[in-house]
Order: structure tokens, then C-alpha cells, then sequence
């Protein structure tokens, strides 16, 4: 019998991602392919890429860099770079890095079997198309394996908002949203493997439009699949939150109460600069209004400090904003300028002044963060566990808030769902036993 080949794939960037590395190893699965965690072992390489930030992109060549080594000792290793880099810099990756043999972009990994045949020869492949198929039509259907109790399922992608800082409208396209009996068909065949909780991703998945009723009727028709437990989606827009979707959260008990609802800024110069088409006062209203529905609602946010052209005042108005909210989590980043987008031509921030922003962001993000998950010491929780914890005995899982809780007790498994009362609140997870 002859040795299945091996293919190790590192994913950096969003959950969309996660998502699609998973998909793109099943494409190769077809083809005879077995994941490793071991590139030494590889016969086949793949970088799923992120272009967010300058950070992020850079990564990429310095980790290609460190397969120099293992491509002259096996010259039939195959290297492939997929994701947001591959689509904004797929010839450039072909130009600084010989190494790399192919390059697929996030629209365009349904043809990933296909481009490494055409590599076997030795020559390179390419294809960052927004093909007018859908890509998912074109995958291999999903492999009847059992899985984990959590699941990502992408609806929609792509963004057509613009915001002036950003490379995704550019990396993944213009908003496509799944037509909702496919993500329906999907859903179910999760379930039946074993799935419990599903977050729905899309980059702005909140403008889902696969349901004639948008992504609340979608949840609803969702919340009918007996086994499914829970409900997520991210990542939203404030912009495309309506009505329905703010209602559901207060209806459907399936929906996790936390959101994530990115306001990058609390400052409307800004807000009006980065393009982000809402004041601050509006996303503070319509929190109000997301809280009437469901008061416990913990929210979620990113923050861009740093900004082209931001004053002090500015960045106060950015923490006023964070202090009227009390947000429960939050991701923070330096404002990174990134080629082809708007801001990247204007004045920009000093970087010992982002510097100086970004810690003291952090420093009340963090306090609150705390204080709301220390405030949940006491309480009874749903918590569904997914792995084992480091302590024997022990089991992790997230509670509804989507905090790390560590319970120990007797015959848990991954996949249960409990109440849990939380007896202590650690840095970065809650101490909870059995209810
Ligand atoms: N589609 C999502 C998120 C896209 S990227 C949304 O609209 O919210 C995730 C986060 O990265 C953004 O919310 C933003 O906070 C951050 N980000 C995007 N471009 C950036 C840049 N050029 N510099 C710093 N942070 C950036
Ligand atoms: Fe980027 Fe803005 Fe679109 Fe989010 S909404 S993906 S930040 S352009
Ligand atoms: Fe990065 Fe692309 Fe996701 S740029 S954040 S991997 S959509």
C-alpha cells in the first residue's frame, strides 16, 4: 500500500481562516492528502495568509524563509501560499520567494487540487480570480467524521463598506452571502457529527441576505435543528443591525447573549475619516437598543488607535465611547498602514504616540474585561465544554459570555452542556463546579 501524502497547513488571520484551511484540507483530502502538524513531514506546505496589518504579512516571508532548508533537501516538497496575502500579493510572493510553487487566493481554493497538479512538473501556479461560481458548490462535500462540539460555518464574504483603513475589500471581494438551505444542509450535517455550538462568519455577517428575511431568519430556521445548542455569529457591522436581528437577541434563546460589533473609533472625525458611515452617538443608541432586548448582553469590539490625523481629543472621545459601553472583551490594534487603501496617504500618527494610545486603551479594556467577568463569581452558568484541562480531572469549556471556565468533575466529556456555578475569576478564565 502506498503512504498517504501528508499536508501540513498553518493559518494565520480571522476565523474565516480557521474556516477555510479546514475546507482546503478536505479538497486535498480528496486527493489522497493527510493533515500533519510537522512541516518535516510534509509533502505539501500551506500558508493560509492574513493582510491585515504590516505585521501580519511580514510574517508570512519570514516563515517561508524557514523552509528553505527543507525544500533543498526534498525538492519535491510542494509550497503553497493561500489567503488575504496571496490574493494582494500573488505575484510578488512568486518574485521574493522562488521557493513558493503555488498561490491561491481565499475565492478561489475550491481549484487547489487542480493547481497542484499543474505544479508537478515544476512549474508554478496561480489564481487569485473572483470567480463567478461559488466556490462552496464546487467543494467536496464535507467528510461524515465526528468533530468537537464547536464549529465555525461561513455564510457570507467579502465587504463592500470600504472603510478607509482596511485590505479585506480588496483580499476577499465584493459581499456574497450563501443561499440559506445550503448553509441550512451544512448545519444539520454538523450537528448529526457531533456539533453542538455554530458561529456563523462572514466579514459582515450581519448583511447576510441568503434568507429573504436576512441573517435573523436564518438564526430562527437554525434554531430549529434539534441538537444545536447554541448560536453565534461575527462579525457584525453597526450599520446593517436591524430590527429583526436586534429582537432575536431578546427571542431566540439559542443566540448567545454576546456580540461583537466592531467601532473602531469614538471619535465622529474619525469615524467620518476611517469612512465608517455611523457617529458615535448612533452605535451608543443602538447598544441601548441591543440591551432593551437582552440586558445581560455582553459586548465585543475593535479599536484602532493611532489613526491618520488622530488628535488626543480624539482618541478621549474613543475612550468616553469604551467607558459608556463596558465592553466585555476587545481587540486593540496600532493604526498599520497598508497599501492601496485611503489612509495610507494621509499625515500619519507618530508611533511613539500610537504607543502610548494602545496602553492605555488596553489598560481600561482590560479593567473592564475584568470587572465583568469577576461579577460572574456566584453565578449559575451554561457552560458547554469542549477539552480537557491542564489539571487532571479538570474540563474546559465557555459559558454563554464565552469566558474559558475550568470545572473539575467526575465524567464530563466534551460536548456536555451544563449549569455551572462560578466559585472563582482568574486573569484570563472562571473557576466554576457543577450546578
Ligand atoms: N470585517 C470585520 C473585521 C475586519 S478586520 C469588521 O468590519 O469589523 C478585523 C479588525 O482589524 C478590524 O475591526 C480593525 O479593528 C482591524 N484593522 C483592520 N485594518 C487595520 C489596519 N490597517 N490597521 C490596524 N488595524 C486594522
Ligand atoms: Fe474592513 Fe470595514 Fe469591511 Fe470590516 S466593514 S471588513 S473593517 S472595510
Ligand atoms: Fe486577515 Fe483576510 Fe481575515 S486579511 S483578518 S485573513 S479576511
Amino acid at each position: 500500500m502506498t503512504q498517504p501524502k501528508k499536508l501540513f497547513i498553518k493559518t494565520y488571520g480571522c476565523q474565516m481562516n480557521v474556516y477555510d484551511s479546514e475546507r482546503m484540507a478536505e479538497a486535498m483530502g480528496g486527493q489522497g492528502y493527510v493533515q500533519t502538524d510537522r512541516p518535516e513531514d510534509a509533502d505539501m506546505i500551506l500558508l493560509n495568509t492574513c493582510h491585515i496589518r504590516e505585521k501580519a504579512a511580514e510574517k508570512v516571508y519570514s516563515e517561508l524563509g524557514r523552509y528553505k532548508g527543507l525544500k533543498s533537501d526534498r525538492p519535491d516538497l510542494k509550497i503553497g501560499v493561500a489567503g488575504c496575502v496571496a490574493q494582494a500579493e500573488g505575484e510578488e510572493i512568486m518574485r521574493r520567494q522562488p521557493l513558493v510553487d503555488l498561490v491561491v487566493g481565499p475565492q478561489s481554493y475550491h481549484r487547489l487540487p487542480d493547481l497542484m497538479a499543474r505544479t508537478s512538473n515544476g512549474a508554478k501556479a496561480l489564481d487569485t480570480d473572483f470567480p463567478e461560481e461559488d466556490k462552496f458548490e464546487h467543494l467536496k462535500s464535507r467528510p461524515k467524521a465526528k468533530r468537537g462540539p464547536t464549529a465555525f460555518l461561513t455564510v457570507q464574504e467579502g465587504c463592500d463598506k470600504f472603510c478607509a483603513f482596511c485590505v479585506v475589500p480588496y483580499t476577499r471581494g465584493a459581499e456574497v452571502s450563501r443561499p440559506a438551505d445550503r448553509v441550512l444542509d451544512e448545519a444539520r450535517d454538523l450537528v448529526e457529527r457531533g456539533v453542538r455550538e455554530i458561529t456563523l462568519l462572514g466579514q459582515n455577517v450581519n448583511g447576510y441576505h441568503g434568507h429573504e428575511k436576512g441573517l435573523a431568519g436564518l438564526i430562527r430556521e437554525l434554531a430549529k435543528i434539534d441538537g444545536l445548542a447554541r448560536i453565534r455569529f461575527t462579525t457584525s457591522h453597526p450599520n446593517d443591525m436591524d430590527d429583526d436581528l436586534i429582537a432575536a437577541h431578546g427571542d431566540c434563546d439559542k443566540l448567545m447573549p454576546y456580540l461583537h460589533l466592531p467601532v473602531q473609533a469614538g471619535s465622529d472625525k474619525i469615524l467620518k475619516r476611517m469612512n465608517r458611515q455611523h457617529t458615535a452617538e448612533q452605535y451608543l443608541r443602538l447598544i441601548e437598543r441591543l440591551r432593551a432586548a437582552r440586558p445581560d448582553l455582553h459586548m465585543s469590539g475593535d479599536f484602532i488607535v493611532g489613526f491618520p490625523e488622530e488628535t488626543e481629543e480624539d482618541f478621549q472621545g474613543t475612550l468616553d465611547l469604551i467607558a459608556a459601553v463596558e465592553y466585555g472583551s476587545a481587540f486593540s490594534f496600532k493604526y498599520s498602514e497598508r497599501p492601496g487603501t485611503p489612509a495610507a496617504e494621509r499625515p500619519q500618527v507618530p508611533e511613539a504616540e500610537k504607543d502610548d494610545r494602545l496602553q492605555r486603551l488596553q489598560a481600561l479594556l482590560t479593567r473592564q474585561q475584568r470587572a465583568l467577568q469577576d461579577a460572574m463569581v456566584g453565578r449559575e452558568l451554561g457552560v458547554l465544554f469542549e477539552k480537557p484541562g491542564r489539571m487532571p480531572g479538570q474540563m474546559v469549556g465557555k459559558s454563554d459570555y464565552l469566558h474559558a471556565v475550568h470545572v473539575a468533575a467526575e465524567g464530563l466529556v466534551p460536548g456536555d452542556l451544563r449549569r455551572v456555578r462560578i466559585v472563582e475569576s482568574g486573569p484570563n478564565s472562571l473557576k466554576g463546579v457543577l450546578a
